[in-house]
């Protein structure tokens, strides 16, 4: 195992990471979740903290192999909504906001107090899903002075291109100042120690491109950050 030394570029800096998957509940057994595993939240949190930052996980559903570094104060989320909330109490202090949580798109309309049996819904089941609040519109929106804030967007793709088209428009879209896209699919992305980013600006430049271990993509992404911050300045 080779130590890298870090800069300490983020000293005294306040950082916010969301990570992990949330799960929205359909009655007190069951929910709707996906397969973010965490990691590159988790990594992300870890790296800024090696380079010097004050660090603050809101984590949603983290697999159970993944453990926030003991520096990184963690804030349990397990729902889209109680992410948000999270998120809108920790943001106003931070200077940089990620948002690396899969965050649910739609969640159940009403949620059944009882355990749903087979027998109340024969032959088939209809889950009416109404859509959540989109939580980094509404960081971006209230942004204070001298915050940057970056999202995330998995995406499935047909190829290299595809991919920085479509984290242009959703970076501009978003109105974050950075956004880092990964490609996923059945066998890649997920449950991976690997990973592979793109990340643009609101502008649509390439902040950076970056693979390897997620400890390797979450520097790159800091570095990005770091550069985003310099520029602006
Ligand atoms: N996000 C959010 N609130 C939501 C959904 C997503 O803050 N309700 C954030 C994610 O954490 C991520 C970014 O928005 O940082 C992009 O998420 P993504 O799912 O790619 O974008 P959507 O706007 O949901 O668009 P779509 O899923 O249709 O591609
Ligand atoms: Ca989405």
């Amino acid at each position: 195992l080779a130590l890298v030394e870090r800069p300490r570029d983020l000293d005294g800096l306040s950082v916010v990471v969301s990570a992990g998957g949330t799960r929205e509940p359909i009655d007190p057994v069951r929910f709707l979740g996906n397969r973010s595993s965490g990691r590159q939240g988790v990594a992300i949190a870890r790296a800024a903290a090696d380079r010097g930052a004050r660090v603050t996980l809101v984590a949603a559903h983290l697999d159970a192999d993944v453990h926030p570094d003991p520096r990184v104060e963690v804030i349990a989320a397990g729902t889209a909504d109680e992410l948000g909330r999270a998120m809108d109490a920790v943001s106003p202090d931070a200077d940089v906001i990620v948002m690396a949580a899969a965050v649910a798109d739609y969640s159940v309309a009403t949620v059944a107090e009882h355990k749903l049996r087979k027998q109340d819904a024969p032959g088939g089941l209809t889950l009416e899903l109404v859509e959540n609040r989109d939580i980094v519109a509404g960081l971006v929106a209230r942004r204070v002075t001298g915050q940057t804030i970056v999202a995330f967007a998995a995406e499935t793709v047909a190829g290299d291109e595809e991919l920085l088209e479509r984290a242009r428009a959703k970076a501009a879209r978003k109105g974050v100042d950075l956004l880092a896209a990964n490609a996923v699919g059945w066998t890649r992305g997920f449950e991976t120690a690997d990973n592979a980013l793109t990340v643009v600006g609101r502008d649509g430049t390439v902040a950076a491109v970056a693979s390897g271990s997620k400890d390797d993509t979450a520097h790159a992404l800091l570095d990005a950050v770091v550069a985003s911050r310099a520029a602006r300045v």
